[in-house]
């Protein structure tokens, strides 16, 4: 592959060369994973144990899930989205064996921060003892994960930033309503992370692609929050806790049309079939819905990352800890391609391509 100094070697003058050289540059430039880490709380809640928290079977929940078991975050142990968050980074950046302090931005993809605010970014910015750079989080339902890597990888290719933590995080066990058999077996907490950093090669993010609908918004949805609609008022009168509220049905088809097509859509913009996808990296919601979308993208399960066996959904997430399992694991090969692609509250859907190059 030629070099961008010999492209314009034929340019004499040396200010105009180098301006050109700059564009040439700039052009090229993209973000590639150099690191992927992730951190889950240590106590596993079993389907068995969910038997004598709500009206369920483990037979139901493997069979209408997948999931047999997820991990939730404990008090005692000290465990919160900041601690999965600044584990998972950690664990990224011993990976790409970067320090901290090299990091110039943190965005952070998640729903569930400990705080209304500051961030969860500007929190784990203070634990990484990073200092004068931004961080900020990405509110996007499951699709956090994916939107937050956008952001990054624009800053990256229009020269604003480096190297970049991106993370997906979430304790959705504090927001679930442990009343509600259709939500509290599904969702669990859990942290991923990447570093980014920036390259001339043709390697590492493709394209993302990035969508959404609040029209559909209230079928996945937390009261929580400022009390000012009308549905939240009459929570508060009828002394209901503020919890996640989902129509699981009504969004099952919805997940898999939306993952397929944009899942469809991220394929055709980079010219590669199905065959040309080395591995599927999907959010995991529930396996049938994986297994739905393997069947439109007439993709073989065996090429498909699933976990969601031993965490449930733990929304933005899902994907980065799989990507980071998928990972060490070596089922990642370095000139591969990896399809990333999710679907949440908002609703959001969310696909990228990767050229895996660590
Ligand atoms: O993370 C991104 C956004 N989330 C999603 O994309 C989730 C999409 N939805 C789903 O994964 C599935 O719709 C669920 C797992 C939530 C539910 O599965 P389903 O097969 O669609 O069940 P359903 O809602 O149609 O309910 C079927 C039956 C109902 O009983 P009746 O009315 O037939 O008597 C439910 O009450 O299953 C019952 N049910 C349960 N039974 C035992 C619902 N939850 C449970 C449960 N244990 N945990």
């Amino acid at each position: 592959m030629r070099k961008n100094s010999e492209r314009v070697q034929t340019y004499g003058n040396p200010i105009i060369k180098n301006i050109i050289l700059e564009v040439i540059t700039l052009m090229l430039k993209k973000a590639r994973i150099i690191g992927t880490g992730s951190a889950v709380p240590q106590r596993i809640l079993t389907n068995k144990e969910l038997e004598d928290i709500v009206d369920t079977s483990d037979k139901w929940i493997t069979r209408r899930t997948g999931i047999k078991e997820r991990r939730i975050c404990s008090k005692k142990l000290g465990e919160s989205t900041t601690v999965l968050a600044r584990q998972a980074c950690l664990n990224a950046m011993e990976m790409a064996g970067v320090s901290p302090q090299s990091i110039d931005m943190i965005v952070i993809g998640t729903v569930t921060s400990d705080r209304m605010f500051p961030s969860t970014a500007c929190m784990v910015q203070e634990a990484l003892e990073i200092e004068d750079i931004p961080a900020f989080d990405v509110s996007a339902g499951c699709s956090g994960f994916i939107f937050a890597l956008t952001v990054a990888n624009n800053a990256i290719r229009c020269g604003t930033s480096k190297r970049i933590l991106v993370a997906g995080v979430e304790r959705l066990s504090s927001i679930v309503n442990w009343e509600d058999r259709g939500t509290c077996v599904l969702l669990a907490d859990g942290a991923g992370a990447v570093v980014l950093d920036s390259t001339t090669e043709e390697e590492g993010i493709l394209s993302t692609h990035i969508k959404s609908d609040g029209t559909a918004g209230k079928l996945l949805y937390s009261a929580d929050g400022n009390p000012y609609t009308p549905e939240i008022l009459q929570d508060i009168l009828d002394k209901k806790p503020f919890h996640l509220k989902m129509d699981g049905h009504r969004l099952f088809k919805r997940a898999i049309n939306c993952l397929t097509s944009i899942a469809k859509e991220a394929m055709e913009h980079n010219s590669l079939s199905s065959k040309d996808i080395a591995l599927v990296v999907p959010h995991q919601a529930n396996i049938r819905i994986i297994q739905g979308l393997a069947k439109n993208l007439r993709i073989p399960m065996e090429k498909i990352y699933t976990n969601i066996e031993k965490y449930g959904n733990t929304s933005s997430a899902s994907i980065p800890i799989a990507m980071d399992e998928a990972n060490r694991k070596g089922l990642i090969m370095s000139g591969g391609y990896a399809l990333l692609v999710t679907f949440g509250a908002g609703l959001t859907w969310a696909s990228a391509i990767l050229k895996w190059s660590i």
